[in-house]
C-alpha cells in the first residue's frame, strides 16, 4: 500500500473490533497485564519461555549485549530438532499428525510426530555419511514438499547449517548463495508443480552447479517420477544423488547433536540496497525460544488446531511459522505445495473445508486476488472450522482486511497482522488475538518482552518518522553471513545500540503502530523483497543496457510491482520485443518475482548534480503524477521529455 493510502486509513479509521467473547474466553492470553509483566523484566521474561524448552544444559548469563552483537541464554546448550520432534514422542503426541500435505495434483500425505522423526533422524544420518558435520553449510532447493521440513530438521538435528533457496528462483540466484555460503551438499527435487506445469528444479540445480566448486554432492528427491521423463533429468555420477536410495540403504538414525545456544542454526538471503541480497544469520537458543512463544500466543495455538501457513519454505515465514514455531509446539501443520488458482480459484478454501483448518496466515496480496477473484469461491465452501487469521509481509489496506474479516473470518475470527522481518527471526509487532482491540490496517503493539518506538532521523521518538527497534530480542539477525561490517552499517549506523529495519511508520492515540511500508531501496512486490539495485544490475547485464533504474509502481493486487526506466547503448534501438527480451533476462538472472511490468525507454536518466538518481520522481513519472520540483536536476529537460513518452504510452 502506498504511504497515503497508510495515512489515509490512520487519520479515519475509527472501526474496532474487540476480541470476540467467546474466542477471549477460550484464548490461552486474554489478561492485559502480561504486557507489563513481560516490560518489568524482559529477560526474566523471555528466560521463562526459554525454559519451556528441553535444554542439554542451562545457561548462565540470559543475554550478552555488546552492540550491535547479542548473545542469548549464553552457555546454554540445545537441539532444535530434539525440541521440535523427539521430545513429543514422550506422551500423547507420538501419534498426532505433526505435517499433513497435500500436492497441487491432489496427492496426500500425513506424517505422525513418529514418522516424521523417523525420516528426519535417518536423513540425518544420510547427510553425515556424506560428511557432513556440524557447522557445515547444506543448501536447500526445494519444492513445498514435506522434504523440505525434513531436510531442515535434518541439518538442525546435526548441528549443519542450512541455506533455503527459494524454488522460484534462477539458477544465477541459486548459484550465488551457494557461493557465498560455501554450502557442500546442495538438496533439490527432480521438479514440482505449480499452476499445472512443471518447474525444473534439478536442471536449474544443474546450472547452477556449474558455478559451484564448493558443492560435493547434489541430493534429488523424486517429487514428480511418473510425470518428470520429460524434465530430462540427468544424474551425475558421484555427485548426484537420489534421496529415496540414500533413504533405503541407510540403516536407523543418528541422534541430536548438543548445540550451543548461539550457534548457527541458518542463513537467508534476502535483499537489500545494494545489488548483492545479503545471508542473514540466525542462532539456535534465542531463535527457537522467540517462534515458540509467537506461535503460541499470536495464533493462540492449542493441542487440537489444524494451523495452515500459507507461506513457501523458501522464506523467513515458512522457516518461523511451517517449521519451527509450529513443531516446537506439537501442532499439527498442514503444507500445501500449489497455487491458490489450480485447478480453479476456489482451491485455498477448499483445502480448508477438507482438512478442517482452523488458524489461516496469508499475506495481503493473496487476500487482494481473492477479493478480485470475488465472493463467490469462498462461499462454495464450509469454512466454520475457522477461528483465527493472520496476515503478513506488507501494510494490509484496511479494504482488503475488511473482506478477510466479512467474507472467510464470517465476523468471528479475529485477524493478527503481524509486522515482523528476515532479520527480526520471529514476529515483532501484532495483536494478542485474546487481548488487543484491532483496528484495520494496524500491527497494533509490540508483542510483549519486545520494544519499540518511532523516531525521526536524529533519534527523538516523533508520532510518524522510522520504525526502530530499542532493545535486543532473542531471535535477532546476529550479523550478516561473512560481511560483520555490512551488518552494521545497515541496520545499526543510524542510531547507537538501536536496531533500524527499514521501515517508515507511525503511531495513533492508542500507541498502535500503523507500519507504512520500506524507506530505503527495498521494493516489496507481492510480499516479496526485492532490492532495486538487484533489478538493476539484472538489466544492465543484458550487452544492450547502458544504464537502468528501477522503482517501485503501485500495484491494486501486488502493492508494488517493478517499473525499470532503461538507456540504451548506441546503436541499439528501443523495441517492444526489446522489452519483452529485457523482461524475459531479468527472470533468467533472479527469477519470475522480478519480472519488470513496465520498462520505459529514455535517452537520459533524471539525476542530481552530485550524480544519484532521482528515484522519486522516476516513481512519480511510473505512477502518473505530476512531476515535482526539479531544480536540483543536472538536466531538467531529461524528466519532462521521460514524462512525455509516458503518458503517449
Ligand atoms: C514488510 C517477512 C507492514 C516490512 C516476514 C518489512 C510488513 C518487510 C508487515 C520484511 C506487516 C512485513 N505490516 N509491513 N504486517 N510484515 N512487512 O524480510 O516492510 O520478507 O520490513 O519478512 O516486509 O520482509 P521479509
Amino acid at each position: 500500500m502506498s504511504e497515503t493510502g497508510a495515512l489515509d486509513s490512520l487519520l479515519h479509521e475509527d472501526r474496532r473490533f474487540p476480541p470476540p467473547e467467546p474466542f477471549r474466553r477460550d484464548a490461552l492470553i486474554s489478561d492485559p497485564a502480561i504486557y507489563d509483566e513481560a516490560a518489568a523484566d524482559p529477560e526474566a521474561w523471555w528466560a521463562r519461555w526459554a525454559a519451556e524448552l528441553d535444554w542439554y544444559e542451562p545457561w548462565h548469563t540470559v543475554l550478552e549485549w555488546t552492540p550491535p552483537h547479542a548473545k542469548w541464554f549464553v552457555g546454554g546448550k540445545l537441539n532444535v530438532c530434539h525440541n521440535c520432534i523427539d521430545r513429543h514422542l514422550e506422551g500423547p503426541r507420538r501419534n498426532k499428525a505433526a505435517l499433513i500435505w497435500e500436492g497441487e495434483p491432489g496427492d496426500t500425505r500425513v506424517m505422525t510426530y513418529y514418522g516424521l522423526h523417523r525420516r528426519v533422524a535417518k536423513f540425518a544420518h544420510v547427510l553425515r555419511n556424506l560428511g557432513v558435520e556440524k557447522g557445515d553449510r547444506v543448501a536447500i532447493y526445494l519444492p513445498m514438499v514435506p522434504e523440505a521440513a525434513i531436510a531442515m530438521l535434518a541439518c538442525a538435528r546435526i548441528g549443519a547449517v542450512h541455506s533455503v533457496v527459494f524454488g522460484g528462483f534462477s539458477p544465477d540466484s541459486l548459484a550465488d548463495r551457494i557461493v557465498d555460503a560455501g554450502a557442500k551438499v546442495l538438496i533439490t527435487a527432480d521438479g514440482g508443480y505449480r499452476r499445472g506445469t512443471l518447474i525444473p528444479l534439478k536442471n536449474n540445480a544443474d546450472r547452477a552447479m556449474e558455478h559451484t566448486p564448493s558443492i560435493e554432492h547434489c541430493i534429488v528427491v523424486a517429487r514428480t517420477p511418473s510425470t518428470a521423463r520429460e524434465l530430462d533429468v540427468r544424474m551425475s555420477a558421484g555427485r548426484d544423488l537420489w534421496y529415496h536410495d540414500l533413504m533405503r540403504d541407510i540403516e536407523g538414525g543418528v541422534p541430536c547433536e548438543p548445540m550451543d545456544s548461539e550457534d548457527n542454526l541458518f542463513i537467508l538471503y534476502t535483499s537489500g540496497t545494494t545489488g548483492r541480497p545479503k545471508g542473514v544469520v540466525h542462532t539456535t537458543g534465542g531463535y527457537l525460544t522467540q517462534c515458540q512463544a509467537t506461535t503460541r500466543w499470536v495464533f493462540d495455538l492449542k493441542e487440537d488446531d489444524r494451523y495452515w501457513c500459507t507461506a513457501d519454505v523458501g522464506w523467513i515465514t515458512g522457516h518461523s511459522y511451517i517449521v519451527y514455531g509450529p513443531l516446537a509446539n506439537g501442532a499439527t501443520v498442514f503444507m500445501y505445495e500449489g497455487a491458490p488458482d489450480w485447478p480453479n480459484r476456489g482451491r485455498f478454501w477448499h483445502l480448508c473445508e477438507k482438512y478442517g483448518i482452523t488458524v489461516f496466515y496469508t499475506a495481503p496480496t493473496a487476500i487482494r486476488a481473492f477479493m478480485r477473484w470475488g465472493e463467490e469461491w469462498p462461499a462454495k465452501y464450509d469454512l466454520s472450522q475457522l477461528r483465527l487469521l493472520g496476515t503478513v509481509g506488507e501494510p494490509i489496506n484496511p479494504e482488503a482486511w475488511m473482506w478477510y474479516h466479512e467474507v472467510i473470518g464470517e465476523k468471528r475470527c479475529p485477524i493478527v497482522d503481524t509486522w515482523w522481518q528476515t532479520e527480526t527471526g520471529a514476529i515483532m509487532i501484532t495483536p494478542l488475538p485474546g487481548v488487543t482491540e484491532t483496528k484495520p490496517g494496524t500491527a497494533t503493539r509490540p508483542f510483549p518482552g519486545i520494544e519499540a518506538q518511532i523516531r525521526s532521523e536524529a533519534g527523538e521518538e516523533v508520532k510518524a518518522g522510522y520504525l526502530a527497534v530499542t532493545k535486543p530480542w532473542p531471535s535477532m539477525l546476529r550479523t550478516i553471513w561473512g560481511d560483520d561490517e555490512r551488518f552494521r552499517e545497515t541496520y545499526w549506523s543510524k542510531w547507537p545500540d538501536t536496531y533500524f529495519p527499514g521501515d517508515g511508520a507511525r503511531t495513533d492515540d492508542d500507541g498502535y503502530f500503523w507500519i507504512l511500508g520500506r524507506v530505503d531501496d527495498v521494493l516489496n512486490v507481492a510480499g516479496h523483497r526485492i532490492g532495486t539495485m538487484e533489478v538493476e544490475s539484472a538489466l544492465v547485464d543484458d550487452h544492450r543496457v547502458a544504464e537502468a533504474a528501477v522503482v517501485g509502481k503501485k500495484h491494486d493486487v501486488k502493492g508494488q510491482s517493478i517499473a525499470a526506466f532503461v538507456t540504451l547503448k548506441e546503436g541499439h534501438e528501443p523495441s517492444t520485443d526489446t522489452a519483452d527480451e529485457l523482461k524475459q533476462h531479468v527472470v533468467e538472472k533472479i527469477g519470475a518475482i522480478a519480472r519488470p511490468e513496465l520498462i520505459l525507454f529514455t535517452v537520459d536518466l533524471p539525476k542530481t548534480r552530485s550524480g544519484k538518481i532521482m528515484r522519486r520522481l522516476l516513481q512519480d513519472i511510473a505512477e502518473g503524477r505530476a512531476v515535482g520540483d526539479t531544480t536540483t536536476l543536472a538536466d531538467p529537460e531529461v524528466v519532462r521529455r521521460l514524462q512525455q513518452r509516458y503518458e503517449e504510452g
